[in-house]
């Protein structure tokens, strides 16, 4: 158990170190450099007026964008999720954790969460399972998850192309709708699916629709690429390396699944990430039929800086300036209106 443990904290360790590489981003765009929102040159607004603030479950929030999934279970981790989610707490933004497998085995390692919520007892956090472990996982040992992360919701992720390539990975997905509509039936919070990289089709959108689930953050080609991080990690002589290349950048871009699922009209509620990188692309997304936006990423990289606290204002307050800039120049009051007047055309190039 401890070898196993501590090949656990390498493998994130890594994840977290090649996330930060440049080689780790898709060469594809996510595709928001191909939408232009429609500009408003005589908005009937003062910037003030601008309310970008949303509301999840009955929770409050100053954003629709929020800190997507990334890590848990080890000590660089840890400090990580402090940083994040004091600065969810402060600012009111939801935070997704990552993958809270470890407490599957591991009972001591919800001990991450008692710390965290000592210092950050009223941030909105979102719990995390793999479909494969989800499969595997008897319901009340789930709900524990959301029970000791005080969790609004639970992300389910799926990342099939990374379980192929990561040595370790288990690519057994067999049974994963049944079991995700299982868990919505059993589980007291909504369920929310997501990618990690790679995206829908529309055909997977509507195999998800009539499951129960809150929402499906599309989490889109474009941006962190799991089949890239995972061929880093492994050694050039390691035939899944070259495979690895071959699968760069598989998947489908974040904009093109946020068009799936209005070309398939989801009755569930559409998140969009993967590539978001400033408040113009949370706009775009918001256009495009988003309620919620997540990013990666960019907090990752502020939360590693030397001051992480002053990074993490500064990208926050970065994100909420572009977005009312973007708001303020459609001539829309809130991202509600940006959604449902969708205001955005194809760049003419
Ligand atoms: C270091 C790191 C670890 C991640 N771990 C998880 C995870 O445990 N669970 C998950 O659902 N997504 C995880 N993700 C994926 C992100 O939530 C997101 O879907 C993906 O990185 C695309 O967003 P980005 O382009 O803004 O990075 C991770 C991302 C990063 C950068």
């Amino acid at each position: 158990m401890a070898d196993l443990n501590s090949e656990f904290e390498k493998r994130k360790r890594d994840h977290i170190r090649i996330a930060l590489d440049p080689r780790a981003q898709s060469s594809v765009t996510s595709g928001f450099d191909a939408v232009e929102l429609v500009h408003e040159a005589l908005p009937d607004l003062d910037f003030q007026d601008i309310d970008s603030s949303w509301s999840f479950q009955g929770h409050a929030l100053s954003a629709p964008y929020f800190i997507s999934s990334m890590t848990a279970g080890h000590d660089q981790g840890r400090d990580l999720n402090r940083h994040l989610a004091r600065l969810a707490q402060e600012r009111r933004l939801l935070m997704g954790v990552g993958s809270q497998r470890r407490e599957l085995s591991d009972p001591g390692a919800a001990e991450e969460w008692r710390q965290i919520r000592r210092e950050a007892p009223r941030a909105v956090l979102l719990g995390n399972l793999g479909l494969a472990q989800l499969i595997r996982t008897p319901g009340d040992q789930v709900k524990a998850l959301v029970d000791n992360l005080q969790a609004a919701a639970l992300f389910i992720h799926l990342n099939p192309l990374q379980e192929c390539l990561q040595p370790e990975g288990t690519p057994q997905f067999r049974g994963g709708l049944k079991a995700i509509e299982r868990l919505v039936k059993e589980l007291p919070v909504p369920v929310i699916v997501k990618e990690t990289g790679s995206g829908f089709s529309a055909a997977t959108l509507r195999r998800l629709d009539g499951a129960g689930i809150h929402a499906v953050d599309v989490s889109g080609l474009g941006g962190t690429h799991w089949g890239r991080v995972e061929t880093q990690r492994l050694e050039e002589s390691d035939f899944r390396s070259q495979a690895g290349t071959a699968f760069a950048d598989w998947g489908v871009r974040t904009v093109e699944s946020l068009l799936h699922a209005k070309e398939v009209r989801v009755s569930y509620q559409l998140w969009a990430s993967g590539g978001v990188r400033n408040g113009l692309d949370v706009a775009k997304s918001i256009a495009l039929g988003a309620q919620a936006v997540g990013l990666a990423q960019p907090w990752l990289r502020a939360a590693m800086e030397a001051d992480p606290e002053r990074a993490l204002h500064r990208l926050a307050d970065r994100l909420d300036y572009e977005l009312k800039v973007s708001l303020f120049c459609t001539g829309q009051r809130t991202p509600a209106e940006l959604r449902a007047t969708g205001r955005w055309t194809w760049r003419n190039s």
